[in-house]
């Protein structure tokens, strides 16, 4: 088989065969195949797309390109969640306690900030001596043990994802749905859980900028997760403003930890509660969705979910007197509110430039492997919809150097819209595909 024809053929609107797809998937990962021809191929998939088939026998591919962990000697059910990536999301710090402390193991995979959205891994590792390399013995001990883990990728597993992104960010290949769909299922699938909720993000703080394009992402994840006999369930939510009011490691970390104690802002703790809802729903646990929402709430009253996070943090190594007294997280060196210069409606938001205003202070990375910042960040005061007055406070920004400050400032004042007449708030969510 010639990598050339594999080209040329999508290039030419064809479908390739399942035996194309895993030779070149094979022969890249085993460094076989160079990257121009990785790259073109890449290109080609992203203008000419791919068929359901094509897409399956991409994502199952990659999944045979590493290890699968074999969970089935741990627990009857384990289940797993997937964010496509957004501003300000710390739905698995919340959600994922409340699963576990309802009995339904959790074992997670999770990844670092990509561009404007963050990543649970920074998020916890804010909290000192967190560990997120657990080997794959660890982390089924700890899964047996505590129900539940939240740790790093394993390089083991899918490791033509890691290549293939990395291919993918440096040639502009990075949209294309096919190569969405296999990056994100191959790790779920290859993660071992038996059951998967994914929470695809829409608006300006996403991926996806129109619900057609995030339902049909959404739906193609499920296909391909039930063509294996996972449990997949996708749920479509709102990115157009950062989820909850922080954005930025620590300043994430605390407010999860505030939700987990009843304090939590109501956005946040009605997303993470759909979320954990679906969750015990898939894994078996409550007989539909509202139960499920009804049972993680439950366990965010009565404490567990936050014992749960307490006993996370121990067994993976970090300081829980953090989780104690968020108070010790330490603040940054410049905090400064801004408040609103009129009266009027806040209408909307470009959430990714609230993201790239935390990146720039030093809260993500624009290099790969670049050390970040924990302490910096963006506080919202006001939500899309809000009715704001002459200097009522907008949001707080945390910095570490004066012109980091100022910077993020401008740019988070320039991404927000106001007008005179109102506008509803946003929903939640916009669709459920199951
Ligand atoms: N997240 C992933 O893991 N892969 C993608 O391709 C996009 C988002």
């Amino acid at each position: 088989m010639r990598i050339v024809e594999t080209i040329e053929t999508k290039r030419d609107g064809g479908a390739l065969s399942p035996e194309a797809i895993e030779h070149f998937i094979a022969g890249y990962a085993r460094n076989e195949i160079p990257d121009y021809q990785a790259a073109a191929l890449l290109m080609a998939i992203l203008l000419q797309g791919m068929t359901d088939d094509e897409i399956q026998a991409l994502t199952l591919a990659m999944v045979r390109s590493g290890e699968t962990l074999d969970l089935s000697d741990v627990a009857e059910i384990i289940v797993d969640k997937h964010s496509t990536g957004g501003v300000g999301d710390k739905v698995s710090l919340v959600a994922l306690p409340a699963v576990a402390a309802a009995g339904l193991p959790v074992g997670k995979m999770s990844g670092r900030g990509l561009g404007f959205s963050g990543g649970t891994l920074d998020k916890l590792e804010s909290i000192p001596g967190y560990r997120v390399d657990l080997s794959v013995t660890e982390f089924k001990d700890q899964l047996r043990q505590i129900g539940l883990v939240l740790t790093g990728q394993s390089a083991n597993l899918a490791p033509a994802d890691g290549k293939l992104y990395a291919l993918r960010d440096v040639t502009g290949t990075v949209p294309s749905l096919p190569l969405i769909v296999s990056s994100i299922m191959s790790k779920k699938i290859a993660a071992g859980a038996d059951a998967i909720v994914l929470d695809v993000k829409v608006g300006t703080g996403a991926f996806m900028h129109t619900l057609d394009e995030a339902v049909a992402l959404a739906r193609a994840m499920v296909q391909v997760g039930r063509s294996v006999d996972r449990r997949v369930a996708a749920h479509i939510s709102d990115m157009n403003q950062p989820l909850g009011r922080a954005v930025g490691n620590s300043l994430e970390v605390i407010e999860a930890i505030e939700a987990l104690s009843g304090e939590g802002p109501g956005d946040l703790v009605s997303h993470s509660l759909r979320i954990a809802g679906e969750l015990l729903y898939m894994g078996g646990l409550v007989e539909g969705l509202e139960a499920g929402m009804q049972r993680a709430g439950a366990m965010i009253e009565s404490g567990a979910a936050l014992q749960k996070l307490r006993q996370l943090v121990v067994a993976q190594g970090g300081d829980v007197r953090y989780v104690d007294e968020p108070s010790r997280f330490l603040p940054a060196e410049i905090v400064e509110t801004v408040v609103a210069s009129d009266g009027g409606y806040l209408t909307g938001m470009e959430a990714a430039e609230i993201g790239m205003a935390v990146v720039a202070l030093g809260g993500g990375r624009e290099k790969k492997g670049a050390p970040i910042d924990h302490r910096v960040g963006v506080v919202m005061h006001a939500k899309v919809g809000d009715e704001v007055a002459a200097d009522q406070p907008l949001f707080t920004v945390h910095a570490n150097y004066e012109a980091g400050k100022r910077a993020a400032v401008a740019r988070i004042q320039a991404a927000l819209r106001f007008s005179d007449d109102p506008v509803p708030s946003l929903p939640l969510f916009y669709d459920r595909i199951a």
